[in-house]
């Protein structure tokens, strides 16, 4: 395997082995991507506080969330069909998670099912529910979670519809996807990409599957796109946390009155999220609104950043700021392109070893006694 330093390295890998329509679509986002790249960028308006002659010599960076104990404060976010980046997929993202121990968010849309990845990996899983217009579909899902044990359950709640991402629309990317000469040039260039698409299982929405006839991709897609649904409300949620009867989270929240309601209808966590940048462009970056977000569930849920988390030292900004863990989702994805499951685990174990330093330097031996006066808005 390749040397990876940092993070940012699985990026430039993955640009060169997957064609360039697979590659935007993890590295895009909306608009004019202001909101993806203020994601990460916002990160720097945050200084650390190290404290000094501490005892440091063991660093623990277990934590427990939603009633999960995991080694790290750090958990793979739920992306959307990832065996179009490596033909083993969710299967080795849920593995590589499990042997860091870790959770890994399984997205409704993925191209494993929920049993399949529940059987090819043992560690902790969520699972992540866009909302169907059939709610026995539902009713179904979380049955199959249950049965395959997974850990809790996390509602979307930021896709009534796709965002507008421009580069998916200048690639062609779809269902099915525009083959120009160009794109077809371009895949051509990335021999061992298609050799294993070639000559492995053809990619699917495996967990929709079971409820059409005809399971080509175009189907599948446009199944989905009519399920998917425009009208979900509070009392929706609650009716599905009912359903679950297990720990509950809500992912995208990025206001402090929506936060509240949430923390006040008894879910178990927010997620503070706006989807990578991938939806609403100009939205903040889920760092800037943390501590208004934080303030205003008071201790009632937990609350968790998800993206634009690059570095171990950003993870600790947002422990400090009040968050009980992190997610990111595009790292992995790279790092999968990058070397399949050897490529997660890498980025994993990088992010684990940034974090035992950067928590070892800051002065902070686990993760209950970071603080919030150990980070200062600059
Ligand atoms: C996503 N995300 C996402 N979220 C979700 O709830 N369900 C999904 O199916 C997907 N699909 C998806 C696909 C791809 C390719 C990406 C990059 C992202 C959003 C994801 O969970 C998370 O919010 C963002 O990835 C966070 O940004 P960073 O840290 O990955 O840049
Ligand atoms: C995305 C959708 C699938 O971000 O959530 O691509």
């Amino acid at each position: 395997m390749k040397r990876y330093i940092n993070i940012s390295d699985f990026r430039k890998v993955a640009q060169k082995k997957i064609p360039k329509m697979a590659f935007d679509y993890i590295d895009g986002g909306a608009d004019d991507e202001v909101t993806m790249a203020r994601s990460s960028s916002a990160f720097d308006h945050y200084a650390l506080c190290p404290a000094v002659l501490n005892d440091v010599s063991d660093i623990d960076l277990s934590t427990t969330v939603m009633g999960t104990k995991i080694d790290m404060p750090l958990i793979i976010s739920p992306t959307a069909q990832a065996r179009i980046f490596h033909h083993t997929g969710e299967r080795s993202l849920a593995k590589a998670a499990a042997k860091f121990g870790t959770i890994y968010t399984l997205s409704s849309i993925s191209s494993v099912s929920i049993e399949d990845t529940a059987k090819a990996a043992g560690g902790p899983k969520w699972f992540q529910i866009y909302v169907m217009n059939d709610r026995q579909i539902l009713r179904d899902y979380i049955q199959k979670c249950k049965e395959a044990g997974y850990a809790g359950l996390c509602l979307t709640v930021d896709v009534p519809l796709t965002g507008n991402r421009e580069r998916d629309i200048i690639n062609g990317t779809g269902v099915p996807p525009k083959f120009t000469a160009r794109n077809v040039f371009n895949i051509l260039s990335k021999p061992t990409w298609l050799w294993n698409r070639l000559t492995n299982p053809r990619v699917s929405m495996s967990n929709i599957e079971p409820y059409l006839e005809n399971k080509d991709m175009g189907t599948l897609a446009k199944f989905t796109a009519m399920q998917l649904s425009k009208n979900v409300s509070w009392e929706d949620a609650l009716w599905m946390k009912e359903e679950w009867g297990g720990k509950f989270a809500i992912k995208g929240i990025m206001r402090a009155d929506d936060a509240r309601r949430a923390a006040e209808a008894g879910f178990d966590a927010v997620i503070v999220s706006n989807h990578g940048g991938r939806q609403l462009d100009q939205v903040a970056a889920p760092i800037e609104v943390l501590q208004e977000i934080v303030e205003a569930v008071d201790g009632r849920c937990e609350v968790i950043l998800d993206g634009g988390i690059r570095r171990g030292t950003d993870i600790l900004k947002a422990l400090a700021m009040g968050a009980t863990a992190c997610m990111t989702g595009r790292p992995f994805l790279f790092g999968l392109a990058a070397e399949g499951q050897a490529g997660v685990e890498r980025a994993l174990e990088i992010f684990r070893n940034e974090l035992e330093l950067d928590m070892l330097l800051l002065g902070r031996k686990d993760i209950k006694s970071i603080r919030s006066s150990d980070v200062r808005k600059l």
